[in-house]
């Protein structure tokens, strides 16, 4: 039981909360049990995927993406506290907005900052896992870029792996948000041009899209 939380998201593997850490608003993330799961092998499991999320997580900030600050791990259970980021999911920022020209440059502007993060954090060798919009958030009242949910992350130097995080973005972009190609797009060419060693990887995606058809 966590003192004063107010729970804000169920999902399949975590429950989050608002809750206080010391003086500051925080965000709680508990891990939960798999009751299918062996009692002993599923302590293990949950043990080591929320000390992987909070590892990647802090490599990302040390490596200057703005990610939320971490401020406590309750190993025993399974229990992140971290920075509560104000701010809005680019899912929410981009279903506002209407096919309007008067949005292009705003969208340019985002996919910029996209583009940055993720060669970012890729040059830092950390695979996501998980890219989607609604793990983007745009922080108030900076703008700023904050990747979020390093749930399913690890580190690989492998271009495939990359590859992959790329091509799920890829997917959450067209399954959300209809007409997306170009800002998907201008992701890629900033991506492309802020890590120098993208090469590889942007091979490992048109791979991939050509497997598709
Ligand atoms: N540090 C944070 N600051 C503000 N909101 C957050 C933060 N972490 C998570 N959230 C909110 O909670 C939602 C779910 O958190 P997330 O870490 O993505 O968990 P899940 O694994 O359930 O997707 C996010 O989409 C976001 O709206
Ligand atoms: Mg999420």
């Amino acid at each position: 039981m966590i003192d004063n939380a107010v729970l804000i998201k169920q999902g399949a593997e975590a429950r989050i909360y608002i809750a206080p850490f010391l003086t500051r608003k925080a965000i709680v993330k508990e891990r939960f049990s798999k009751s299918y799961r062996h009692p002993i092998l599923d302590k293990k499991l949950t043990a080591r995927r929320v000390t992987q999320e909070a590892r990647c997580l802090h490599k990302c900030r040390r490596s200057g993406l703005d990610t939320p600050v971490v401020y406590f791990v309750d190993i025993e259970n399974n229990t992140i506290y971290m920075e509560y980021v104000e701010g809005k999911t680019v899912r929410d920022i981009l279903r506002e907005q209407s096919d309007d020209e008067s949005f292009k440059s705003k969208n340019d502007e985002m996919a910029n900052k996209i583009g940055m993060a993720l060669a970012n954090m890729h040059v830092a060798d950390v695979i996501h896992g998980d890219l989607t919009t609604s793990n983007l958030l745009s922080r108030d009242p900076t703008g700023s870029l904050v990747v979020i949910d390093f749930g399913l992350s690890y580190v690989s130097i492998l271009p495939e792996d990359k590859a992959v995080d790329l091509y799920v973005l890829e997917r959450a972009f067209m399954s959300t948000h209809p007409n997306s190609e170009t800002m998907f797009a201008s992701i890629l060419e900033t991506y492309r041009k802020k890590y120098k060693d993208s090469g590889p990887v942007i091979n490992k995606l048109e791979e991939e899209a050509e497997n598709e058809v």
